[in-house]
């Protein structure tokens, strides 16, 4: 079932539909590589135990669904321990190709759903993440506030997004990077025109990462703090819904 209602949401259904198979490897490539060790990096930040719920939003292929299992790998636990929910049913097909592998089997699931309207009980898991979807989402308001919402009291919110680099020097080049060379290089293994401007254009649009630590505020979230990754191309956030359970692992400071 295609959840997507507004006009953007179907803009964006449309493009990662488009794009499934050449996802991932175009991902590695545009990121110069570097994006499963920001996932990576979100795994450690979550630092989910055995017995802990996670939920991780537009999961996409479910990448950082299976990192953050990873975490906890521990060889011999079988249970579910995390579910990755996403709007795009192709996304999701691929995602859970990766349950194939019996390290992930039952301890990983992927759910059709939207960001927006979480399709789970409030207070349910420990941690809620995200990886490049807030771009991508109607209201980034209204996802940190289901985040929250499904969340148990003093759990752990995750965001892991690209953003606009503070720095003038890194904007020098990042700029035509995003303008030339990312719909390009998309364009030219993906075969296809709309997706990778449409990339462009929603990193290039996007916020900076106090922009995006001040809607986690607005949001009701607290104890906010992030990380900027790769000079600050990228930026991991975290908020927690009230005190913080376990101690923040970030250094408290504005774009450390
Ligand atoms: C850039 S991909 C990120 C995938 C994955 N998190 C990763 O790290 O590679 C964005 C994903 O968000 C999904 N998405 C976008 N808007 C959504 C929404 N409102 N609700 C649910 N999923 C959404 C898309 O279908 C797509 O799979």
């Amino acid at each position: 079932m295609n959840l997507a209602k507004t006009p953007k949401q179907h803009l964006v259904h449309k493009v990662f539909t488009s794009i499934v198979e050449r996802y991932e490897l175009l991902n590695t490539i545009l990121s110069l590589g570097q994006d499963r060790y920001w996932r990576m990096a979100v795994a450690k930040i979550a630092d989910l135990k055995s017995g802990q719920m996670a939920i991780d939003l537009c999961t996409g292929t479910g990448s950082l669904a299976i990192e953050l299992v990873r975490h906890i790998d521990s060889g011999k636990e079988d249970a579910l321990s995390v579910i990755g929910i996403d709007f795009c049913h192709e996304m999701l097909l691929k995602a859970r190709e990766k349950l194939n592998n019996p390290r992930y089997k039952g301890r990983v699931e992927f759910v059709n759903g939207l960001a927006e309207d979480i399709p789970f009980d409030d207070n349910t898991f420990d941690c809620a993440t995200i990886a490049f979807g807030l771009r991508n989402v109607e209201s980034i308001q209204q996802t940190f506030s289901q985040m929250q919402r499904v969340v148990k009291p003093g759990g752990k919110i995750i965001s892991l997004e690209l953003v606009v680099p503070s720095s003038k020097f890194i904007q020098c080049f990042y700029y035509p990077y995003l303008k030339w060379i990312l719909p390009n290089i998309g364009r030219l293994i993906s075969k296809k025109e709309i997706p990778y401007q449409y990339l462009s254009d929603s990193i290039s649009g996007f916020m900076s990462a106090g922009e995006l630590a001040n809607i986690m505020t607005l949001s009701g979230l607290e104890n906010i703090r992030w990380h900027n990754l790769s000079g600050g191309v990228a930026a991991i956030h975290v908020g927690y819904k009230g005190s913080p359970i376990t101690p923040n692992p970030l250094p408290e400071a504005a774009g450390v």
